[in-house]
């Protein structure tokens, strides 16, 4: 995943931050990374690196404990996050039908995070709501019975959002001439 302009110096100066108020030790490594994501919202590749060199842990070592643990996301979440709920009752009636319509949609695995940063896509258990299943949580907002048909509306309403974001930030100067900068590196 490309690095937003400036994002570099932000994630070696919260992780130099982090491990200054640990001791950097192995047995630290959760709370450091728990603290890196807190602040970061997900843990970049060159993040884990940082903390490898000044902890002295290998960084094989560090990336395996944040692939181990759910908790840890090593991509960014996107502007749009869509939890897809493979839970029993929303798999039964197709919930990995709609994971797979929004993975060729957004063109991403479940996982990951488009490379504009637009959607990032998961799957979750059980959200509580089985009798709509199968069931999406489309930015905290939970959505029932999605088809695939449902899967092209819903993606059809975040892009027209998208756009509407889009022109206001242009005309602020915000995120895509951030990127286009990022992008020039
Ligand atoms: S299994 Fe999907 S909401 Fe319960």
């Amino acid at each position: 995943m490309q690095l937003l302009d400036g994002e570099k110096e932000q994630i070696l100066s919260v992780v130099d931050r982090v491990l200054n108020k640990s001791n950097k030790k192995r047995e630290d490594l959760i709370p450091v990374l728990q603290q890196v994501q807190a602040e970061l919202g997900y843990l970049p590749a060159l993040a884990m690196e940082k903390i490898a060199a000044g902890t002295g842990v290998p960084a094989a070592d560090i990336y395996g404990l944040a692939t181990f643990y759910n908790q840890f996301r090593l991509n960014p979440p996107g502007d749009h996050q869509v939890k897809v709920c493979l839970g029993t009752a929303c798999y039964m009636v197709g919930g990995d039908i709609t994971l797979e319509s929004f993975e060729r949609r957004m063109e991403i695995r479940e996982g990951e995070t488009t490379p504009d940063r637009r959607y990032s896509l998961e799957r979750v258990a059980c959200v509580g709501c089985c009798t709509m299943a199968p069931v999406v949580v489309v930015d905290d907002q939970v959505e029932g019975k999605v088809t695939p048909t449902r899967v092209d509306g819903i993606m059809l309403e975040l892009e027209a959002k998208n756009g509407q974001t889009g022109k206001e930030d242009q005309s602020a100067g915000g995120r895509d001439g951030r990127q286009e900068e990022g992008e020039q590196e």
